[in-house]
């Protein structure tokens, strides 16, 4: 090539979550049944969408025009439905102008880092959800910036952490936060919220809150939304239906925009975030007819109300094995649908292993084991043993050593079984070489 045509920041393009099923794959080539519990994606681990939310969209499907293109930011109708739903929550009062879809919030982020000017950064949590660390990483060609979650304070930010480190570095511009939390299962109390409010505001930064997950809520916990206490900030909430509905194949999400109008900067932002969106004409069609229709039907929410206690159950279930083992620290999830297990100090080491009874996929494993983080050399271990695949926690932008199991198995039996069985590979694992 005359010139370099590789991007600075591709390097930083990761997702763990994606990439351990390469490994999985080529476990399967060799006899190895996988029990995917990598992604959370509640379709394909047996969630049934209610009868008549499929009839509404099967409504839509019979008119022709869900099939054409739509408005940029996003069908008016639905976009005053969303910002009535902001309003109606008491806080920021929205219009349709503050409402701008994308195709899914990973389309979302992608132009949110992308479009943000190189220099100025994000600092987000860790452990991290990857699709933002790695696309802020990329955006910027250096690791993403992250604030410590606390596994020993129910995983909330670590504040003074965030305060030093956004005080210390100038060229931090906005402070991103998921809640309910992905991986963690967090959910942050109003005083939490507050105070990462109030330190955007001392600092002069932007606020990003990933809610895609606001409506799934447990435990007896109570949350807020951003638009409730945002003030005078400027800010943006992540919102999609992947999770909610659950619909993650529709690739329809949506941000809501805060106080555009009392920041001209922030303004000249938002409107290349949606230039961009122009360039692609609009976002996908069918799915946002059908949000007022199927948000706005009585139905929803006790949709909402069963899901809910589903994911409570599940929660207080995994729960209830995983807090009995020794070795490893885990907290009760309080909201969306993972849990992360974190192994104690020093407990891994690098000649630990479990009985794989297959040589060949024991050599397999061996192979892959050399020279990786030990969480990760835990995750190939359970894998080639059981098939069961998890995401090591240090794929999620964090030095703590740990993984990530989901709460969607819908078979009773097989979850219980998946988690059991991970509880004594743990304490085999461990005690394999102490
Ligand atoms: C916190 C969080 N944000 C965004 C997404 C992606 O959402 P979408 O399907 O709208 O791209 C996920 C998916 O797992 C997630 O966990």
């Amino acid at each position: 090539m005359r010139i370099n045509i590789e991007h600075v920041g591709w390097g930083h393009l990761t997702y763990e979550i994606r990439e351990i099923v390469t490994v999985a794959q080529e476990l399967m080539n060799l006899g190895v049944a996988i029990t995917w519990e990598n992604i959370g994606d509640p379709i394909l681990k047996g969630e049934r969408i209610p009868r008549w939310i499929k009839d509404i969209i099967a409504q839509l499907v019979s008119q022709d025009k869900t099939y054409a293109y739509v408005a940029t930011q996003g069908i008016l109708e639905t976009r005053e439905f969303l910002a009535e739903q902001v309003n109606q929550r008491g806080g920021y009062q929205a219009t349709a102008d503050d409402i701008v879809f994308f195709n899914g919030l990973g389309d979302a982020v992608a132009k949110i880092f992308g479009f943000l000017k190189r220099e100025a950064r994000v600092i987000g949590p860790s452990p991290a959800y990857s699709t933002h660390s790695s696309a802020e990483a990329a955006h910027s060609g250096y690791d993403h910036l992250t604030y410590d979650l606390d596994p020993e304070n129910k995983w909330m930010p670590d504040l003074e952490d965030l305060e030093n480190k956004v005080k210390y570095n100038d060229s931090i511009a906005g402070l991103l936060l998921i809640n309910p939390d992905n991986p963690t299962g967090a959910v942050y109390p109003r005083s939490v919220l507050e105070k990462m409010v109030d330190l955007a505001r001392r600092y002069d930064i932007f606020l990003i809150c990933d809610e895609i997950y606001a409506n799934i809520v447990y435990n007896g916990v109570e949350t807020l939304h951003l638009s409730e206490i945002i003030g005078e900030v400027p800010g943006m909430a992540l919102q999609g239906i992947s999770k909610e509905f659950p619909w993650p194949g529709s690739r329809c999400g949506w941000i809501e925009i805060f106080n555009q109008g009392t920041n001209s900067e922030f303004k000249r932002y938002v409107r290349s975030l949606i230039n961009a969106k122009m360039l692609e004409v609009c976002s996908t069609s069918l799915p946002q007819y059908s949000i007022p229709l199927v948000m706005g039907d009585p139905r929803y929410q006790e949709h909402l109300n069963i899901r809910r206690k589903i994911f409570e159950y599940r929660a207080n279930e995994a729960w209830e094995v995983f807090s009995k083992v020794e070795g490893i620290n885990v907290v009760k999830p309080q909201g969306a649908f993972y849990m992360s297990v974190v192994f104690k100090d020093d407990i891994l080491n690098e000649k630990q292993t479990l009985p794989i009874e297959s040589p060949e996929v024991k050599e397999f494993v061996e192979k892959r084991v050399e020279c990786v983080e030990a969480d990760k050399r835990f995750v190939y271990y359970l894998l080639g043993a059981t098939g069961i695949c998890v995401v090591p926690l240090t794929g999620f932008c964090c030095t703590r050593k740990g993984f990530r199991v989901t709460l969607l198995e819908t078979d009773d039996k097989k979850r219980k079984w998946t988690w059991e069985t991970i509880a004594g590979c743990i304490e085999e694992y461990i005690a394999s070489a102490w």
